[in-house]
């Protein structure tokens, strides 16, 4: 279960955010449970959360290992401050900010070399669903990360399913939709895909976690506004036992 906080939250809202999730919280025994604050917060975070069974993760990562990079902030940095894992390839960071399939791959380079876990975000736009290129857009982004690494790679790492038209609207890839993209990211990854934890993110939210956790290709969720809300992402913590 992985809390993209996004760029939200200041060190007040935080403070009361964790507050409450430290209050309910009652251990996670089948799941890895992960929140993303933003760079400044990730510190602060990891004492509030340390004691608990939660993991600190980072929502980007540079794709250069270190150097006149203004603003970046590499995967070491990341290591430093106790992260364990880094998000890469967001949609939102893939759209807004350009990032090509192949600094995706480098930075997917750059996690593994700190010790990172990459979380790898892939997703088709609603253009491409609508066409039915939805397989042939994810195979693009994979294909990009097995030009650098070997597939074996992936059995430290993990993969998440976004489709960009389910993040942040409200509308949720459908059971059959998810799966057959999960199945087929499996069988992307050959003899591994089996065990590749694959999350599915994109407004999955206490009403509809436990539906999509039945299914058997999907291995947790990456959660954006419901990592905002202590109750809502409690709930969800909860449908994944
Ligand atoms: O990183 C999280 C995903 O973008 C999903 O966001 O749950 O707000 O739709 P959402």
């Amino acid at each position: 279960m992985v809390g993209n906080w996004k760029m939200n939250g200041n060190l007040r809202e935080n403070a009361v955010l964790l507050k409450a999730i430290v209050a309910g919280w009652h251990g996670q025994r089948n799941a890895d449970v992960v929140i993303c604050p933003p760079f400044p917060y990730l510190a602060h975070a990891a004492t509030v959360l340390s004691g608990l069974d939660i993991m600190i993760g980072a929502q980007t990562v540079s794709e250069y290992e270190k150097g006149a990079y203004t603003g970046e902030v590499s995967a070491e940095m990341l290591a430093d401050l106790n992260c364990k894992f880094v998000i890469i390839g967001h949609n939102e960071r893939r759209r807004m900010q350009r990032e090509s399939d192949l600094q995706v791959a480098e930075k997917f380079v750059q996690a593994q070399q700190a010790g990172l876990i990459p979380i790898l975000c892939v997703g088709e736009s609603l253009e491409d669903r609508e066409k039915g290129m939805h397989l042939q857009t994810i195979s693009r982004q994979l294909d990009a990360v097995f030009d650098l690494v070997d597939k074996s790679m992936f059995s430290n790492a993990v993969l998440a399913y976004e489709p960009v038209w389910a993040v942040g609207t409200g509308k949720t890839a459908t059971p059959s939709q998810a799966e057959e993209v999960h199945k087929y990211m499996r069988s992307q990854l050959d003899e591994i895909g089996e065990d590749v934890r694959i999350l599915y993110g994109g407004s999955v939210k206490a009403h509809n976690a436990e539906q999509l956790f039945a299914l058997s290709d999907i291995d947790g969720a990456l959660l954006g506004g419901a990592s905002l809300d202590a109750d809502e992402f409690l709930a969800i913590c909860k449908a994944a036992e």
